[in-house]
């Protein structure tokens, strides 16, 4: 079995030290950076945008993996893409139509970015099901997207488990399952053991001194 992504979410960092921080979990050996994008709208909190992803997104050699967990996600994508997205995940609800994912999964291809989509813990694993042969990436929220910090939400494993089955009985090889949201030491193994292929960390990772020790707990 490959080794496991540890992705630490920036959401979480040091924004008075950001670079410092990146390069902590850089050397940490952390493989992508997660960057948690909120518009106050689509989830009850405001983060990052642009400006910031443009700053950062080449100051470091990991895969820049940006989640945007905002509305309108057609409208942004490009502007995300130009900005240093590589992997670039919008949200289901975020969308009208089953067309709307498809074009915005579309969109993603065509500015030579990889898409990932990404479903809250209360939407139902059937809803990607349809998307599946065109994506790159799934993302479970394991905690209700807007904020670090929150607990894990056990039915994840579920929801990651019948996502590997589905991929592996339909040999769909290259959509990777990653999850998002209070991921831990403990949680991790659970996530890992239902088949996941990427991590998100935040809060267990910054703001200590054992970084790599963590990360290296994680995998
Ligand atoms: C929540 C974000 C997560 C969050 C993870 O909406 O998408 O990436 O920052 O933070 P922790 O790991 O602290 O739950
Ligand atoms: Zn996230």
């Amino acid at each position: 079995m490959s080794k496991v992504l540890v992705a630490p979410s920036i959401l979480s960092a040091d924004f008075n030290h950001l670079l410092d921080d990146i390069k902590k979990v850089e050397e940490a050996g952390a493989d992508w950076l997660h960057f948690d994008v909120m518009d106050g709208h689509f989830v009850p909190n405001i983060s990052f945008g642009i400006p910031v992803l443009k700053c950062i997104a080449h100051s470091h050699k990991m895969v820049n993996d940006v989640h945007i967990m905002i509305s309108d996600p057609f409208k942004y994508a490009p502007e995300f893409i130009k900005a240093g997205a590589e992997y670039l995940t919008f949200h289901y609800e975020a969308c009208k139509s089953d067309k709307e994912v498809f074009q915005v999964i579309d969109l993603i291809h065509d500015y030579g970015a990889k898409a990932g989509l990404s479903i809250k813990p209360g939407t139902p694993l059937e809803k990607v099901f349809p998307f599946l042969y065109s994506l790159d990436l799934v993302l479970i929220m394991s905690v209700e997207p807007g904020f670090g910090g929150q607990k894990y939400i056990p039915e994840s494993f579920t929801k990651i488990f019948r996502l590997k089955e589905y991929l592996e009985s339909h040999e769909i090889k290259k959509c990777l399952i990653e999850v998002d949201g209070g991921i831990n030491e403990e949680t991790a193994k659970n996530a890992k053991l239902a088949g996941v292929d990427v991590l998100v960390a935040g809060s267990y990772l910054f703001g200590h001194d054992d970084i790599k020790e963590r990360i290296e707990k994680l995998r």
